[in-house]
């Protein structure tokens, strides 16, 4: 299992690896923005990554095209886009 512990609540949930983010922060029953339905479109769902993002899945090619339309930093990512491969700790400025 990998945990992902979001702050600053410090809320932590177990997930399969290879669960994607953004269904693992909705079953977590935290908000998370979107307007694209998880389509990798909108950007609205980025998190910040405090520790751990060795342990998320690459870029795929929407996150990379979202990277650089956005300008966003290497921890920032995208997370209807990821998949959890390990123990991550994430947070938004909105929790
Ligand atoms: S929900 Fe739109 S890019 Fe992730």
């Amino acid at each position: 299992m990998a945990k992902i512990t979001f702050l600053p609540s410090k809320k932590t949930l177990n997930v399969e690896p290879k669960t994607n983010l953004m269904n693992a922060i909705i079953e977590a029953q935290l908000p998370i923005g979107s307007s694209c339905g998880g389509e990798g479109i909108c950007a609205k769902c980025i998190v910040k990554v405090i520790k751990g993002n060795e342990n998320l899945s690459k870029p795929n090619a929407n996150e990379k095209k979202l990277i650089q339309r956005e300008k966003l930093n290497p921890t920032t990512r995208v997370s209807c886009q990821i998949k959890v491969l390990g123990d991550v700790e994430i947070t938004t400025g909105y929790w």
